[in-house]
């Protein structure tokens, strides 16, 4: 058990958050994870309204502990051009060839699905909300703070950290550049921002008035130690989650994963328009060297989801978005609960033992 504000106002025995990730994230892990004393969390985003509350009462049927649901605040709608909607398709094109896929040139749809979602989680009367890409409008925002949900926010930036902060956020996310998946990032929503951890950390929890959750990279004990030493009251993981059984990630994904094979990662947008960072293949060298063929989020989300589908049914990694952070090669081939055991054994080690070479 390590206290930090964060552990005593949520009731749970460590400082570790696993990740909410939409489309890896399952009822099983947040169980787990919760269950062996961190804080799991639901990544819901793209999950339909009914399968965000049978999660929910699936979650809450094996175990009494505190979790989180956590979902994308809406995103700004665009009127796209004929004109760039077949440049966006023009690079997609040969990837939809060698999969089998037919060639098509129609507008991608954007599914506005926040308000029903946003409603499950208050129908489920849901203890703690977080919310990625900033936050939905005052009106939603006030619903979620009128129901006594404590809700947090990311930012990978100070601004951002500064803003969550006066929009009454009880817990911010400092989110490096080392994280994987999409990058929180809400006022520059297109640009990647460039901070790492270590530097974040301190300049958000000095920039805020409530305690800070440090994010990206983060593999063990002793990266949380250094995170809590920073100055963070907690530190949140998702790569180190995603190889494990209850992770809903490809096959193909967590084989890369577990075999450390692969060392690079990358910030793309090739897959949905922001930057999010994966293992490195094709689809984003391809993609991405068109910087301007790319549609906004979740525009080119839309676009790609057959290829990415299909894809992963043929068991083709280079065409999969493969989320990953820079501490990809330290995942560990261990079950959701286990992670949390030996992470929660490595920091009170690393806490106690300060030792330094
Ligand atoms: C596959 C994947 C999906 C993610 N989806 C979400 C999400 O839905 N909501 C969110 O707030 N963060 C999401 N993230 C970001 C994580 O919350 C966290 O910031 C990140 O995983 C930390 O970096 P790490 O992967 O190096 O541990 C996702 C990350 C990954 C790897």
């Amino acid at each position: 058990m390590i206290r930090t504000s964060l552990t005593e106002r949520l009731g749970i025995n460590y400082p570790i958050i696993q990740a909410p990730m939409a489309s890896a994230t399952t009822p099983d892990m947040v169980i787990a994870a919760s269950e062996a004393g961190a804080l799991g969390s639901l990544g819901a985003a793209y999950m339909a309204p009914d399968e965000i509350r049978a999660s929910i009462r699936k979650i809450r049927q094996a175990t009494k502990r505190p979790f989180q649901v956590n979902l994308f605040a809406p995103q700004k709608r665009y009127t796209l051009t004929n004109d760039e909607i077949d440049q966006a398709n023009r690079p997609l094109r040969s990837i939809r060839a060698e999969l089998g896929l037919a060639d098509r040139n129609s507008a991608p749809e954007y599914k506005d699905r926040f308000a029903n979602q946003l409603q499950v989680l208050l129908d489920e009367e849901i203890s703690i909300v977080g919310f990625h890409f900033g936050l939905p409008d005052t009106e939603d925002l006030d619903k979620v703070k009128a129901s006594g949900a404590v809700l947090i926010g990311c930012a990978t930036q100070v601004s951002d950290a500064v803003a969550l902060d006066k929009a009454g956020v009880d817990f911010v996310v400092a989110q490096g550049f080392e994280a994987g998946g999409h990058q929180g990032t809400f006022h520059s929503e297109e640009e990647p921002s460039m901070i790492g951890l270590m530097a974040l950390i301190p300049q958000i929890v000095d920039a805020v008035s409530v305690p800070v959750i440090g994010a990206g990279g983060l593999m063990d004990g002793r990266g949380l130690a250094a995170a809590l030493a920073l100055g963070a009251s907690a530190g949140q993981l998702g790569t180190a989650f995603l190889a494990s059984p209850e992770s809903r990630a490809h096959d193909v994904h967590k084989r890369l994963l577990l075999d450390g094979a692969q060392d690079g990662t990358r910030i793309t947008r090739a897959f949905s328009g922001r930057p999010a960072r994966g293992l490195i293949n094709r689809m984003m060298d391809e993609i991405d060297a068109l910087p301007n063929q790319i549609l906004p989020f979740p525009y080119q989300h839309s676009l790609t989801t057959e290829i990415r589908s299909v894809a992963g049914e043929q068991k083709r990694s280079d065409f999969l978005s493969m989320w990953a952070g820079q501490g990809a090669k330290m995942v560990r081939n261990l079950s959701t609960g286990e992670i949390v055991n030996a992470l929660g054994v490595e920091l009170e080690r690393a806490l106690e033992e300060r030792s330094y070479e």
